[in-house]
């Protein structure tokens, strides 16, 4: 399959029942190679369920998660996933984390080395190379944790509300960052949030899932460019859009 075409991921008919609880109740979706697909719902609907079972974690009761048209069975690195509380392993440096990665795919210490100083300098974090996560804020280890999963390369990032615990002006700031990355970078992403503004700020597309048992209800494009800066949030379309999008996520 040409480079290009690679990094879809397709959920069909996905069902999750925990004993008498179902909580995914039949969702469709499809991510297309490169896009960021934001999924949104309201807290509580399944969306950490739904990327778990994405990214091969957990088995769905029926339905399958096909990624290029292969059938997902289990945990790959074809798929990396940051979840809502970050990755980074407490005991070892960033630079460390970063290469933890690459070095079990086998990568020598050179390519390894190359790799992590390129996603050091994307996540603004040179200076913190040598620091420990613990004394790192909550912005720069969410950072962290992201560059953690992308220097494995994946064609498939899967995020969980990765900047929900980050206060409104830093989580605006790693939108605007997460941003520019992703759309800069070939990889499919599928992220998963309650948070409107951080759906559309982010998404090429959004899915939105009702409440649980939760399908997918809805599918829109997101009208606005690449280049998404905070300026877009006065934007007038910007914010009718998010004034309706929230009344349908209220409604679902
Ligand atoms: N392993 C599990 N066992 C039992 N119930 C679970 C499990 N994981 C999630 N749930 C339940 O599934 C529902 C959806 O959870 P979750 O996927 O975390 O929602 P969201 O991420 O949208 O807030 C919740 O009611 C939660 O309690
Ligand atoms: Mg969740």
């Amino acid at each position: 399959m040409p480079e290009g075409e690679r990094g879809s991921l397709t959920a069909r008919g996905l069902r999750k029942a925990f004993g008498d609880l179902l909580v995914l109740g039949g969702v469709d979706l499809a991510a297309r190679p490169g896009e960021v697909l934001s999924v949104l719902g309201p807290s509580g609907c399944g969306k950490s369920t739904l990327l778990r079972l994405l990214a091969g974690f957990e088995r769905p009761t029926s339905g399958e998660v096909l990624q290029d048209g292969e059938p997902v069975r289990g945990p790959s690195p074809l798929r990396g996933m940051v979840a809502q509380a970050g990755g980074l392993f407490p005991w070892l440096t960033l630079r460390d984390n970063l290469a933890v990665g690459p070095r079990a795919q086998g990568r020598s210490r050179a390519e390894t080395t190359e790799l992590v100083d390129g996603l050091l300098a994307r996540t603004g974090l040179e200076e913190f190379a040598q620091s420990l996560p613990r004394s790192l804020s909550g912005g720069m280890r969410q950072r962290g944790s992201i560059a953690q999963v992308l220097a494995c390369r994946p064609p498939v990032l899967l995020l969980d509300e990765p900047f929900a615990a980050l206060d409104a002006q830093t989580r605006l700031r790693m939108h605007e960052w997460l941003g520019s990355l992703l759309r800069a970078s070939p990889t499919t992403t599928v992220l998963v949030t309650h948070d409107v503004e951080e759906a559309l700020l982010l998404g090429d597309r959004l899915a939105l899932l009702s409440a649980r048992p939760s399908t997918v209800v809805e599918e829109l494009a997101v009208p606005f460019g690449p280049d998404r800066g905070r300026a877009v949030l006065s934007d007038p379309a910007f914010v009718a859009l998010k004034s309706e999008v929230l009344d349908r996520v209220l409604r679902a």
